[in-house]
């Protein structure tokens, strides 16, 4: 267990390297499992999710191994079809592995997912995704086992546009005897990633980032060498510290595309931002302005992976702004934790009602998940004095050197163990 001390109050200068996407690594992980021939995911972050991912694949026979910042997966020694609890519950990535486990074995039994705690996290539309396939499912003491003869293609109606049930269906798919459309699916950049890491296997997917996207089956799949786009988040989160402290920086290797909801709102901040190519340049040389309201939504709206991040921004802005998450049910646990550090935050239903105020001040806060933990660094990094963020481990799940970077932007951060 680590904590991070901070030193706030410094602006950031400098340049970045944004990692490769977590959200697009864990599912291209899992699909790898649907292959006997070798796969390669290249400069892959140093994360807990991502080393869970590989303990889950060696769990099922697969061989997996980073090499340097590669992870190399072998899926034709697979040899279970069962995730065992300990590992299921420590990532909501482990049901992706429904879909390639039924794909390749005809069975599957997996303890239900973990993750961030951020709400209910059903995992109803992955089943009846996988059921429209042909999968017969039960659920039993905290299992989900599924059991089919073969995976016949369907046409597939989502209720929501759930990212992991697009890409469960996806995987399950790839190889199903005849076609699939999946109807109101996902259309995050992650989505479409997985798409042509499943093309570059020699898989038949067409439409991600549409709504609708069609699958013609396979009979074998083969092996590739694959660099997963890089993480939006991550760079969402660089800008809007630097939007909060104050300063200069380039992000190198993010495609502004992604972000482009967050941008806009960055600049009614009164960021400057400049774009060219694969780096995305921001200053930010005055106190934010209030953006009047920012609602999470499925991509291309607000992502509510950077909807802390935008509140912790928000509450040193001049001016007053309603934050509202419309996906997940409880993903405000960061709030107390903000309001220790003297942010005026009102939390009502689904919406956060801020007033800005000129300035945090240091505290100790505590993480209880991933994007609210980073919520926080950013947080303490613009506050005045020092400040301590435990629960850190959660941070450590999605962002690879998080306080090497940050450090690099000129700030003063150093973890330590407690
Ligand atoms: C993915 O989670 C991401 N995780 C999340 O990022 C992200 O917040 C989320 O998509 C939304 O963009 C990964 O890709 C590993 P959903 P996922 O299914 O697939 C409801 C991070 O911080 N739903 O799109 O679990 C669900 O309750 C993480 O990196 C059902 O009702 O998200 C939620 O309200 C956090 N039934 C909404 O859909 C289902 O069967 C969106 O969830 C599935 C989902």
């Amino acid at each position: 267990m680590d904590k991070y001390i901070i030193s706030g109050g410094r602006r950031l200068e400098g340049s970045v390297g944004i990692q490769t996407a977590k959200n697009a690594v864990l599912p291209i992980l899992a699909a790898a499992v649907l292959t006997d021939e070798p796969v390669r995911v290249l400069n892959v972050p140093d994360i807990t999710d991502v080393r869970n991912m590989v303990k889950i694949l060696a769990c099922l026979g697969c061989g997996a191994e980073y090499v340097g910042n590669d992870i190399i997966v072998n899926g034709s020694t697979a040899d279970s079809c069962e995730i065992p609890r300990a590992l299921a519950h420590e990532l909501r990535s482990s049901v992706f592995l429904l879909g390639s486990v039924i794909s390749r074995f005809r069975r599957a039994k997996i303890a239900y997912p973990g993750g961030c705690d951020i709400g209910l996290r059903p995992v109803d539309l992955h089943l009846a995704g996988l059921k429209r396939l042909g999968v017969g499912i039960t659920e039993s003491n905290g299992y989900i086992l599924c059991e089919c003869d073969r995976l016949t293609g369907n046409e597939i109606m989502l209720d929501c546009p759930s990212v992991g049930a697009t890409e469960n269906i996806m995987l399950a798919a790839v190889k199903a005897e005849g076609v699939t459309v999946i109807k109101n699916a996902a259309r995050e950049p992650e989505i479409e990633d997985v798409q042509n890491f499943l093309n570059a296997l020699g898989a038949r997917v067409r439409g991600a980032g549409s709504g609708t996207i069609r699958i013609d089956g396979v009979k074998k799949l083969g092996g590739a060498e694959y660099q997963p786009i890089a993480d939006r988040i991550e760079a969402g989160t660089f800008a809007i510290a630097v939007a909060m402290c104050g300063g200069e920086a380039e992000l190198v290797g993010a495609n502004a595309e992604n972000i482009s909801s967050l941008l806009h709102k960055l600049r009614e901040n009164g960021c400057k931002l400049r774009v060219k190519n694969d780096r995305i340049f921001i200053r930010s040389d005055r106190r934010p302005v209030a953006v009047k309201s920012v609602e999470t939504q499925p991509y291309p709206g607000f992502p509510t992976d950077l909807q802390a991040q935008m509140t912790a921004l928000c509450t040193v802005c001049s001016g007053n702004s309603i934050v509202t998450e419309n996906l997940f049910e409880t993903r405000f646990k960061y709030v107390p934790e903000l309001r220790r550090m003297g942010a005026d935050i009102t939390v009502v239903d689904r919406s956060a009602f801020v007033r800005g105020v000129e300035r945090l001040r240091g505290a100790t806060t505590v993480a209880h998940d991933l994007r609210g933990g980073a919520a926080l660094v950013v947080a303490a990094l613009a506050a005045e004095g020092e400040s301590e963020v435990l629960g850190i481990e959660h941070i450590d799940r999605g962002y690879a050197a998080f306080e090497y970077k940050l450090a690099g932007l000129g700030a003063k951060i150093k973890r330590v163990g407690i």
